[in-house]
């Protein structure tokens, strides 16, 4: 399958270059194939945010690119510039957020929203834009007579705003979706309805998904690869059937630990367990491995130096010591 985007020793830091750095993405690298699924899986402030919003130009002021590259389809992301970024955001790539509320304007309806972006993107009148959004609509679940075009975002449930902000990330044909915590803010029904319903689009569009989470369980339907984060760093990745049913890495089995139901009935999806210890602070991270000071497992060797990237099984890279 062809290569779509390859992201390589992507360093994401916050704050003055010259004083204290928070490093929240330290040296992430992976590839993605077309029509891939995969998922990146971590607690809250492991950097996964800035990683998807690096990626696209959409750092928050304070954020800037240490170094790295991410290169889509024959382009580094990285080095395009904001007119380069703006032909691909939303064409090529899609970005959807938790909040469905803050993606959608307010003052305007529906079909006028989505028909902005294909007249933008897809050089269509505006007919023929309205049209084309009318048929995105019901690829997303809205039958004709539903006439959600005309409705204002405060006149939909979230549930239905998050699949009218799918729609305009789909509009224009994208072959990226890059999905943040897209369900996080929806009750545990319309969570699995929004995941069946990207798991449906991206098999049917041949759509590559990014799906960015601290929810194991929404994962299975979608990802065929997982990366774990911990403390800006990826510290385990493989196919996800082995990930979520036999973690490698203390972090990932900690998280997993409860024990994971891999056809979760729809009110089973949960948060991560929570493991003891401290969050890790990327201002101050450890000389050795950053998950040292709250693993079980640790050793004498995990504070001397940073773990390596390691192979234990062919499809599988897990960044620590226990497997040297
Ligand atoms: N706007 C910001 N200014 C300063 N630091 C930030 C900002 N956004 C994020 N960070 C830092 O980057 C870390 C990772 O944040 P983020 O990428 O949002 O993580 P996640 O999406 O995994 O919750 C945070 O813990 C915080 O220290
Ligand atoms: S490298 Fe050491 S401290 Fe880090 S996760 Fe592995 S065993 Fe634990
Ligand atoms: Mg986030």
């Amino acid at each position: 399958m062809a290569s779509l985007l390859k992201v390589h020793d992507l360093t994401v830091c916050y704050g003055d270059r010259t004083e204290r750095q928070i490093r929240a993405v330290s040296g992430v690298g992976f590839d993605l194939v077309e029509g891939e699924g995969i998922g990146i899986l971590g607690e809250s402030g492991c950097g996964k945010t800035s990683l998807a919003s690096a990626m696209l130009g959409l750092l928050p002021r304070g954020g800037y690119v240490l170094r790295g590259s991410a290169v889509f389809r024959g382009t580094d992301l990285l080095t395009l510039g904001e007119p380069g970024l703006q032909r691909i955001r939303g064409a090529e790539i899609s970005l959807i957020h938790q909040e469905p509320a803050l993606a959608l304007n307010p003052v305007l309806r529906v079909g006028d929203q989505m028909a902005e972006i294909l007249i933008a993107h897809r050089r269509m009148n505006s007919k023929q834009a309205r049209n084309e959004a009318k048929k995105v609509l019901e690829q997303v679940g809205f039958s004709v007579d539903s006439n959600i075009d005309q409705a204002f975002p405060h006149q939909l449930s979230g549930g239905q705003k998050q699949r009218v902000v799918i729609a305009q990330a789909i509009a224009c044909g994208p072959a990226l979706v890059i999905a943040d915590e897209p369900v996080a803010s929806l009750d545990a029904v319309v969570q699995m309805e929004i995941i069946n319903l990207l798991q449906s689009l991206r098999k049917r569009l041949n759509l590559a998904l990014i799906l960015i989470t601290h929810t194991p369980d929404i994962l299975v339907p979608i990802a065929q690869r997982i990366l774990v984060m911990y403390a800006g760093r990826i510290v385990e990745q493989g196919p996800a059937h082995q990930v979520l049913e036999a973690p490698l890495h203390p972090y990932t089995q900690g998280l997993l630990k409860c024990g994971l139901d891999l056809f979760p009935r729809e009110s089973s999806v949960r948060p991560l367990a929570s493991i003891p210890g401290e969050p890790p602070n990327l201002a101050a991270l450890p000389t050795g491995c950053a998950f040292a000071p709250r693993c079980s497992d640790r050793m004498e060797v995990c504070e001397a130096r940073a773990p390596i990237e390691l192979h234990p099984e062919k499809t599988r890279d897990v960044w620590c010591f226990k497997y040297e």
